[in-house]
């Protein structure tokens, strides 16, 4: 009903705009959930394996970035309906996490069941109370989202990232992979995220803007680097899930490998160029997509002049540490494909074809 999107036309546009509360109320819930156990098990793990499906995959593999950055442990990360039928290599030193905004994903359900079968220990990163996962995991660690009603993900997501980043920060500082102060520093910067999503859901009106003058391309590339790579998968899931426009994310490095090929006056390319220290990378890509006619979109940090002269439009974000753009950078592209769907009269919440929670395998 209207009433529970409070005012908001859909209940995507509601959850992503609850997200400064989410991810602020899914920091604030994180330290309670740990305990001495779980962080001897991950301490000690030679391996871990992230396995989920859809947008929670995504979080993965940003997720692996952060592990394999502050707790030097190796990561895979594997789509669920791939890992369960691969041969597994377990022994009691691997851990599994699998993250599942409903923890009712079959895929991601069984991987789990049979990796912990083999000696595996399971740990679940979840956003509703009480489902299958939470209880078939030896941990849980919650998302503190509510209900999350669009099938597309977008809060569960963003939370999902800060969990990760929670939990790779903890057992760095529990391996002393890190130092006491980087620690401390990023955890006051992290507190500060809240209010930076708040200012880019400012702008709105710009990002539907940018929204009306791409949506009647046929395709479009989303190029990124590094951990803002997996946000451009996720920008192109996004934007195929609810308008049904053919979108590809790619890693900006890899584009002379191929998509360069599709590059043509009339292919938007989103490309994510905060100002990290692969930024003068993502220029040179931006330099070869302009070269070739196509047309850019920048997410770039507030500040950057220079980047004006090279692209179509841009949309700005705060600054902030170079490890925790990913979780900025998702938001502009969440209303973007939010608004072009919109505008293009697709039923946002109810995608067709799709399902909130896939329960088959
Ligand atoms: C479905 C939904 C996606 C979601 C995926 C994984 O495909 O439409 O939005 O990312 O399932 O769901 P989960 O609940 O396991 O995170």
């Amino acid at each position: 009903s209207a009433a529970e999107k409070a005012g908001y036309k859909h209940f995507m546009q509601k959850e992503i705009f609850e997200q400064p509360r989410t991810v602020a109320d899914t920091i604030s819930g994180f330290s309670s959930q740990i305990n001495e156990d779980l962080y001897n098990t991950v301490v000690n793990a030679d391996r871990i394996y992230i396995i989920a499906c859809g947008t929670s995959y995504h979080a993965g593999l940003v997720g692996k970035f952060w592990i394999e950055k502050f707790a030097k442990i190796p990561v895979e990360v594997d789509y669920a309906s791939e890992y369960r039928y691969r041969d597994k290599i377990i022994n009691d030193k691997t851990v599994i996490i699998g993250i599942s905004q409903s923890g009712e994903t079959a895929d991601t359900r069984f991987a789990l069941i049979d990796a912990q079968k083999e000696g595996a220990k399971t740990i679940g990163i979840v956003n509703v109370v009480g489902s299958s996962l939470s209880r078939e995991a030896d941990y849980t660690l919650y998302t503190y989202c509510g209900p999350e009603i669009g099938v597309a993900a977008t809060k569960t997501f963003t939370a999902q990232l800060i969990v990760l980043l929670l939990f790779a920060l903890e057992l760095g500082l529990k391996k002393n992979t890190i130092t006491k102060d980087l620690y401390e520093d990023l955890q006051q910067k992290i507190l500060s995220i809240p209010s930076k999503i708040e200012k880019i859901l400012l702008k709105e009106k710009s990002i539907k803007d940018i929204a009306y003058k791409y949506m009647n391309a046929s395709d479009f590339l989303f190029l990124g680097r590094n951990i803002n790579y997996p946000i451009a998968l996720e920008g192109a899931l996004k934007l195929k899930e609810i308008s049904y426009i053919h979108a590809e994310g790619y890693p900006a490095g890899e584009m002379k490998h191929g998509p360069i090929a599709l590059i043509d006056d009339k292919l938007p390319v989103v490309a994510l160029a905060p100002m990290d220290k692969f930024y003068e990378k993502m220029i040179s890509n931006i330099q070869e997509v302009k070269a070739r006619k196509g047309k850019l979109i920048a997410v770039a940090t507030e500040g950057d002049e220079n980047i004006k002269e090279l692209v179509d439009d841009i949309i700005y974000i705060p600054k902030t540490e170079d490890e925790l753009y990913p979780i900025l950078t998702v938001v502009p592209l969440q209303l973007l494909s939010y608004h072009i769907a919109t505008l293009l009269g697709k039923d946002v919440d109810q995608p067709r074809n799709l399902a909130k929670t896939v329960t088959v395998e």
